[in-house]
Parts: C-alpha cells; structure tokens; sequence
C-alpha cells in the first residue's frame, strides 16, 4: 500500500500557501491511489528529539564502540522512531515558506536530529550512502517574492537548493519542486500565484 509523509513547516497552517498547495498534490495523488496511507508531520507541533549533548554523546558513543547510557539509549530511540517515518513512505512531501532566503529553524531541527548515520544514510570508507533509494521527494516551496531578477536564485535560493542537496544526501535522487511566489505582494498575486501552483502541482501529481 503507498505511503506518504508529509513534513509540514508553515507555523499558520490555516493561511499557508505551502500547505494549500501541498495539499493540492496530495489530493491528486491520493485519487491515483486510494488505498493510500497519509502520515502528516507538523514540524511546529511534533515533539522533535533535541538534537543536544545527550543526542550528540549517543552518536559517538556508537560510532566509538562505547555502549550508551539508558538515557543516551531513549534519545536514539526517539530519533530511530523519527527516521521510521521516512522510510515508511515511498514519497516525501516537504512543504516549506522560505524564510530569510532559507528554510524555518524547525524544520532544520527536524533534519538535523533525523539525519544521522545508520538511520537516514550509512557512511564508510567508500564515502556517504543515503538509505532512502527508490523514493521520491516533492517540495512545494513559499516565498513572499519571486526568485529570479531582483533575487537570483544562485545566490538567494537556500530554500528548494538545500531540500534537493538534503534529499540526495538521504538517497532520494528524483525531486521534484513546485514554487509559489509573491505571496506577499497583495491578494490578488497571492490568489492567482496560488492557483497557478495548485494547477501545476495537481499536473505532476498525475505524472510520478
Ligand atoms: C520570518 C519570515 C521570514 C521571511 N523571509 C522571506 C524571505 O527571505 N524571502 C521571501 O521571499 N519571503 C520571505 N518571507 C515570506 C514568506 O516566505 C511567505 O509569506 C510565504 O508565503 C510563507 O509560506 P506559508 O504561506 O506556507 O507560511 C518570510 C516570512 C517570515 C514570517
């Protein structure tokens, strides 16, 4: 049965524009696929494993050969059972505003607990290697401008660029990326930007 994850980080689901369009995809997916599970994570609202001393003594604790102390033992369990979720879907939707040219800190958070060795990728002499092959990631980008003239997406696209790095890392080769821009630049751009990203992402739904 297909599965998607969901990884929400708008904090105003309600008036997102991430979010709205995301949802648009998903719906067209789940009508080529009824029997499909949904799992949603709102990054804002699910408990994230601080990725802290404790996190980081549990790490190398494995990566020395030390056994790990019971409370070391629960933050591991709590990012495996994190990472679980990746690996159960067989496509990732991150919705995601952009933020300073960037993507929220919650959802870094996310990615950086989650992102570790063994759980996300393996890592050895013959270099990195992501664990999530064969799925596929969709990112439905915000942002309250358009990238392009008075922002070149080579130097002010840390949004889609850092997702599409960050999904190869993990082992997701095939990405595929629907922007929303001009959100901020009054109702009418909104509602029209919008509509056009719902239209195309509903379109790629249909397509993988
Ligand atoms: C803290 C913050 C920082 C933002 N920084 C940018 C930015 O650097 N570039 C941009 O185009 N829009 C920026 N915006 C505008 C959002 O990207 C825009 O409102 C977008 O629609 C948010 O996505 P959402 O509607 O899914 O929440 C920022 C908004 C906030 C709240």
């Amino acid at each position: 049965m297909p599965h998607l994850l969901h990884i929400q980080s708008s904090p105003r689901p309600q008036r997102s524009a991430s979010i709205e369009v995301a949802q648009a995809f998903i719906e067209g997916w789940r009508a080529r696929h009824p029997q499909a599970s949904i799992d949603t994570l709102d990054v804002w609202t699910t408990p994230l494993p601080e990725f802290d001393g404790e996190a980081l003594g549990a790490k190398y604790a494995a990566l020395e050969g030390n056994p790990r102390s019971p409370a070391q033992v629960q933050v591991w369990a709590n990012i495996e059972a994190l990472g679980q979720r990746f690996h159960r879907a067989d496509v990732v939707v991150i919705s995601v505003p952009m933020w300073n040219f960037g993507i929220p800190y919650r959802l870094k958070h996310m990615i950086d607990a989650v992102s570790q060795k063994d759980v996300l990728f393996t890592f050895d002499e013959r270099g990195l290697l992501g664990l999530l092959g064969g799925r596929k990631a969709v990112v439905v980008a915000a942002r309250g401008v358009a990238l392009g003239e008075n922002f070149p997406a080579a130097e002010f696209d840390h949004q889609t660029s850092y997702l599409t790095m960050w999904a190869r890392m993990v082992g997701i080769t095939e990405v595929h990326t629907v922007s929303v821009e001009k959100t901020l630049f009054g109702p009418e751009a909104d509602t029209a930007s919008r509509a056009q990203a719902k239209a195309e992402a509903a379109s790629l739904a249909a397509s993988i």
